[in-house]
């Protein structure tokens, strides 16, 4: 996966500015954050609050409640185990703990040398394929730990 841009506090003024009359701005404006930066650094909390007439704390509160944003850049890979019901039914939790060992770093985490970012969601709309795993942006299904060593492996991650 591309490094997105560096955190620049014009740039995010732009395009906080470009989106601010959206009903309900919010949103908009924190998934184009994150498009254009990777993630939704802590300064862009008080820029988006000041925007739209909100509190830090209303801002951080959706920030912090919607699993999509992360508040701080992703590694190389970005790896996404599915956490929810169906998943949790084939046994995503001992693939948790296995994907954890393997990768070495924890869920919610980024690797110290970058290389992988490890999260968890809550459905990718494969239930029926459970567990689900979406690896930079591809999914798949029926991931057991064999295969998630093999897409792993596949990505050049060391351990
Ligand atoms: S519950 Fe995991 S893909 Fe739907």
């Amino acid at each position: 996966m591309a490094h997105a841009a560096p955190f620049d506090r014009e740039i995010a003024r732009n395009v906080i500015a470009a989106l601010k009359h959206l009903p309900g701005a919010t949103l908009p404006i924190l998934h184009a954050l994150q498009d254009r930066f990777g993630y939704v650094d802590a300064d862009a909390v008080p820029l988006i609050a000041d925007a739209l007439n909100l509190s830090r704390a209303e801002i951080h509160g959706v920030v912090s409640f919607y699993h999509d944003f992360r508040d701080a850049p992703a590694g190389d890979h970005v790896v996404k185990l599915c956490r929810a019901e169906a998943c949790q039914s084939m046994g995503c939790r001992d693939l948790e703990r296995h994907a954890e060992a393997r990768l070495g770093v924890a869920m919610g985490a980024t690797r110290a040398d970058g290389r992988a970012t490890l999260e968890a969601v809550y459905c990718l709309g494969n239930c029926a394929l459970s567990p689900a795993v979406m690896i930079d942006g591809e999914l798949y299904g029926r991931v057991d730990a064999a295969r998630f060593d093999e897409l792993i492996d596949e990505l050049g991650v060391g351990r």
